[in-house]
């Protein structure tokens, strides 16, 4: 986890860091800090702050200090695994001499025998973090006479683990020095400037001219110079990024905060992602897939790999491809998927699902179904991330940069986007029935309406939910394409207002969590019109007889659904396959309207990170 940014030769040093910082705060924010080369005095300035969400603002504070004629500087925000959330344990690490600084986003898996090591041969450690190692075994190559991209080289050949770092010296106050595996790094230049960052967005303050460091590859940085080499110290041609995104896309644009700016922007994120892939007349076009028609036509199973809200789009992806494509479909979570020694079946389709395309548990899930023999594609929100540049196959949703840690636009653009892949496969395996394919494409050619519609219905989702503002049990119960639903309502209450909430099939209840029903209990259904609304109602009467308030998700207009509940959250009728895009919308203002009634931050709850690359 963690963002790093660096930047050499740019004429405002300062403002470029906190800047970089503050874009890169979604990768966590338990502390930040910088590390200055300074000219004029030949030294090095470090200021570190560990304030958790304060930590910037008082980084801008320590920055009046900084040196007047700045050269190469990185900056770190921290999100802690290794060592507690405080300044000594804050990046940027110095080496014993205070002459060279590092930032790392990663682990080091063995950083223990290594830190015996640099114990045994009289380093001073003055942190409890597996980063510092890092900068300790540097100086040692430093020491011996290597310059700083050398000794950075020579570094990581020993070391285990995921790093990106980025890594300055006094003594060569132009370059900073990055290297990178499994964990991102952009790198990029101006005819006069340099700069390096976790992520794009960050990046593109400086320049738009920006690289994709690759597996193991190190980069010189320098005003208007880039060198990347392998470990081996063979040159590499970076390769270059295409940039569709601007900054002001990843501003707030007027609202009070990025969780309800990019709700707001839903129904745009699914129109863009299922723009040119559907079309009302049943073509389904997904090429970038890279995996031809005949091919996916032989697919046997398919097995989505994800965590998080992904996870979720993951479990209505597999009853999608069920329901169109009449082929096996699986979803695990990547955590575990990984560990399990899977057994994949003959021509397996894996589809590993990631916001982000970084998460590390993801990624390597996604390459265990490779090596279990599987074919695998990538649906990402991220262009150029690890796991595009991974897959056999990649599909990127089009909700641009997300920036709220609790993902809400880019869970819905998965949605719709692994719905279009159900009926894509459905399409080229002729499993639909006649007609099947134009009615449904048609249908989610029109699905960003709906959820234009439900995001519309915003302030009067917000009033239901002040109702419930300090209920402190919830539980989110659904049945089929209304579970994953439930379970995206429950994670998201969680997240953001810090309060129990269980989601469960709600078949399922009966078999022990009815136990814990009593007065008080909130149950949140989702009871739109499916064939088992029946059911779910029968579910719901259980609920209230043993005392809870039922709130449910119900087609607008559904009368006899309102007459049996405590209180509806209205949404416009879709099929019942594509209802979670839509059915989601009002649990995200629930977990939104809780989490402001509480005082808590939305776009960075606290113990969280956007991007998770540590296992
Ligand atoms: C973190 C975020 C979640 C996200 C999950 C998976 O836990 O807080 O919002 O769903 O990671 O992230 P990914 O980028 O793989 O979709």
């Amino acid at each position: 986890m963690c963002g790093i940014i660096g930047t050499t030769g740019a004429p405002d040093t300062c403002a470029l860091l906190v800047a970089g910082l503050e874009l890169l705060e979604y990768r966590g924010y338990d502390s930040a800090g910088v590390a200055i080369c300074d000219r004029a005095t030949g030294g090095l300035w470090r200021a570190r702050a560990a304030e958790h969400a304060g930590s910037i603002g008082r980084l801008r504070t320590l920055l009046a200090d900084a040196p007047r004629d700045p050269g190469a500087s990185i900056g770190h925000t921290r999100w802690a695994t290794h060592g507690r959330p405080t300044e000594e344990n804050a990046h940027p690490h110095l080496d014993c001499t205070g002459r060279i600084a590092l930032v790392h986003n990663g682990i080091i898996g063995n950083y223990r025998p290594l830190a015996a090591g640099l114990d045994a041969r009289g380093h001073k450690r003055s942190s409890q973090t597996d980063t510092e190692v890092l900068v300790h075994l540097v100086e040692e190559e430093v020491a011996s006479g290597a310059d700083l991209a050398q000794a950075v080289r020579r570094c990581l050949a020993v070391v285990r683990g995921d790093f990106a770092i980025a890594v300055v010296r006094a003594e060569e106050p132009d370059v900073i020095v990055a290297a990178r595996r499994t964990s991102p790094l952009i790198v990029g230049i101006t005819a006069s400037a340099g700069i390096v960052a976790s992520d794009v967005a960050a990046a593109l303050a400086t320049t738009r001219e920006l690289y994709a460091l690759g597996e193991d590859e190190v980069a010189t940085v320098r005003p208007g110079g880039l060198e990347v080499v392998d470990l081996t110290g063979r040159p590499v041609e970076p390769r270059r990024i295409e940039v569709s995104w601007s900054v002001q896309r990843a501003m707030k644009g007027g609202y009070p905060d990025f969780m309800s700016k990019e709700i707001h922007e839903q129904p745009q994120a699914v129109r863009d992602t299922l723009l040119g892939r559907l079309d009302g007349s049943g073509c389904t076009e997904l090429d970038e897939l890279e995996i031809g028609e005949r091919e996916l036509a032989g697919i046997e199973r398919v097995q989505f790999l994800a965590c998080g809200s992904s996870f979720h789009a993951a479990l209505a992806a597999r009853q999608a491809v069920e329901h169109w494509a009449r082929v096996g479909a699986d979803a695990e979570v990547a955590s575990e998927f990984r560990y399990r020694e899977p057994v994949l079946a003959h021509r397996t389709l894996a589809v590993a699902v990631s916001q982000s395309g970084e998460t590390v548990d993801t990624l390597h899930a996604m390459r265990e179904a490779r090596r279990a023999g599987a074919r695998v594609v990538a649906v990402t929100n991220v262009v150029d991330s690890v796991m595009a540049r991974e897959a056999d196959g990649v599909l990127y949703t089009r909700a641009g940069p997300e920036i709220g840690v609790a993902s809400t636009k880019s869970h819905i653009a998965q949605l719709a986007l692994l719905q279009a892949l159900a009926l894509h496969l459905g399409r080229v395996r002729g499993s639909l029935p006649a007609g099947e394919l134009e009615r449904a494409s048609a249908a989610m050619s029109t699905l960003h309406l709906a959820v234009a519609d439900a995001v519309g219905r915003g302030e009067e989702y917000c009033r239901v939910a002040e109702r419930f503002a300090h209920v402190e049990d919830f539980y989110f119960l659904g049945r089929r394409a209304g579970l994953p639903v439930a379970l995206e309502g429950a994670l998201k209450l969680k997240e953001l207002a810090y309060v129990r909430a269980e989601a469960y099939p709600a078949g399922e209840m009966k078999h022990g969590p009815i136990s814990l029903i009593e007065p008080g209990v909130v149950v949140v259904v989702v009871a739109t019109r499916t064939a088992l609304w029946e059911k779910v109602m029968a579910n719901v009467e259980e609920m209230r007889a043993r005392g809870a308030t039922v709130v449910a998700v119900a087609d607008d207009g559904d009368e006899e659904t309102a007459e049996l509940v405590d209180a509806v959250l209205a949404v416009p009728h879709v099929e019942e396959v594509c209802s979670p895009v839509v059915n989601v919308v009002p649990l995200q203002f629930l977990a939104y309207t809780l989490a402001r009634a509480r005082g808590n931050d939305v776009d960075r709850p606290r113990n969280l990170a956007k991007v998770v690359t540590v296992e």
